[in-house]
């Protein structure tokens, strides 16, 4: 794959949000001409808008289910007139979007900054706040509904499964006994209880917050997150147009595992170890251009902290498919 048309990749000044690893996912992306993108994490624009800027005629469909996206996205929409069209629709809908086509699509996944910083969104347990943690607070239940109603095992799901805590019992116990308390109500109170039962680990391990696995668990349950993309990226696929390349930036690892064996089936290459599809049911749609993820480097990560977990993956669909199939 090529580098991009044109270097307009300056971080821009985005007020709250740092896009992570513009530059790579720019480099695969290469905005050349008119090339069409599908952006499926708006967020604060950041991608969007450097893609923009990377070369005349490049045009943008990005969606966002974050209703504070939209009145950030009117920004672009004036700037970049019908080069730039935003939807306000989950990716997890993404066969409602009609248009197809794209030269290449983006998901940048997880919570933009804008998300992380606001209190009244809980989903951070340095800011005092209500314990919501919806990326859409105008559908669903927010995270302390979900915690003082849901049954015992999507608890668990949420808090061993997903926040992949290692202390997951005591940490379900915690939450089942403080139903009905308020406790589960507030940020600062939820993360005081998980500390509480999930704090006190080795020097080595004391790293990060006691609470950062249990809350990141329970967002991901509450909006979905894994669910939704597995459902989306078939779609996405199936929107690119031969040749297309697909990017995904993610931030947890069972965000990428899926990402992972989501790219290599496509590519027509064994999930994972214990894969034992037969060779002739394989279907070669994509290749690969690398086997493992990018990372962001040092620099990055001392300009932005908040990058030091993301992972980039990519994928180009084929031309034609690997049977002489038009893809
Ligand atoms: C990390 S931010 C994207 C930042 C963006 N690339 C930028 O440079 O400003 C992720 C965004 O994706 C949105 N998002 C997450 N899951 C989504 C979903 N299922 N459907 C639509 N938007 C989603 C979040 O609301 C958030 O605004």
């Amino acid at each position: 794959m090529s580098s991009v048309c044109v270097d307009l990749l300056n971080p821009i000044a985005m007020a709250g949000h740092q896009p992570v690893l513009l530059s790579e996912a720019l480099a695969f992306l290469n905005p050349c001409s008119h090339t069409k993108l599908l952006d499926c994490t708006f967020g604060g624009g950041g991608h969007a808008r450097s893609f923009l800027n990377a070369a005349p005629g490049t045009t943008v469909t990005a969606l966002d289910c974050d209703p504070e996206a939209s009145s950030r996205a009117v920004a672009l929409e004036a700037e970049f007139g019908p080069r730039f069209r935003f939807q306000d629709l989950n990716f997890g809908q993404l066969d409602r979007l009609e248009e197809s086509g794209f030269g290449c699509v983006l998901f940048d996944l997880g919570l933009s900054s804008f998300q992380l910083d606001v209190a009244e969104r809980g989903f951070s347990f340095r800011l005092e706040g209500p314990a919501d943690m919806r990326l859409d607070p105008r559908v669903g239940q927010s995270a302390s509904e979900f915690l003082e109603k849901a049954p015992k095992e999507e608890i668990v799901r949420a808090i061993r499964n997903f926040g992949e805590e290692k202390r997951w019992r005591r940490v379900v116990g915690a939450i089942l006994s403080a139903r009905g308390t308020g406790v589960l109500s507030n940020t600062s109170r939820l993360a005081a209880l998980i500390a509480s039962v999930a704090g006190n680990r080795p020097p080595r391990t004391t790293r990060i917050h006691p609470a950062t696995k249990s809350f990141q668990g329970i967002r991901l349950a509450v909006n979905r997150e894994l669910e939704n993309l597995e459902f989306a990226l078939p779609i996405a696929f199936a929107k690119l147009a031969p040749g297309g390349v697909m990017v995904v930036i993610s931030f947890h690892s069972l965000e990428d595992r899926l990402v992972k064996r989501f790219f290599r089936r496509m590519a027509g290459k064994a999930e994972h170890s214990g894969d034992s599809l037969p060779e002739q049911l394989r279907h070669r749609r994509a290749n690969l251009p690398m086997n493992r993820p990018i990372r962001p480097g040092e620099e990055e990560v001392a300009r932005n902290p908040r990058s030091r977990s993301a992972r980039l993956r990519a994928l180009q669909k084929l031309e034609i498919e690997s049977n002489g199939i038009e893809v």
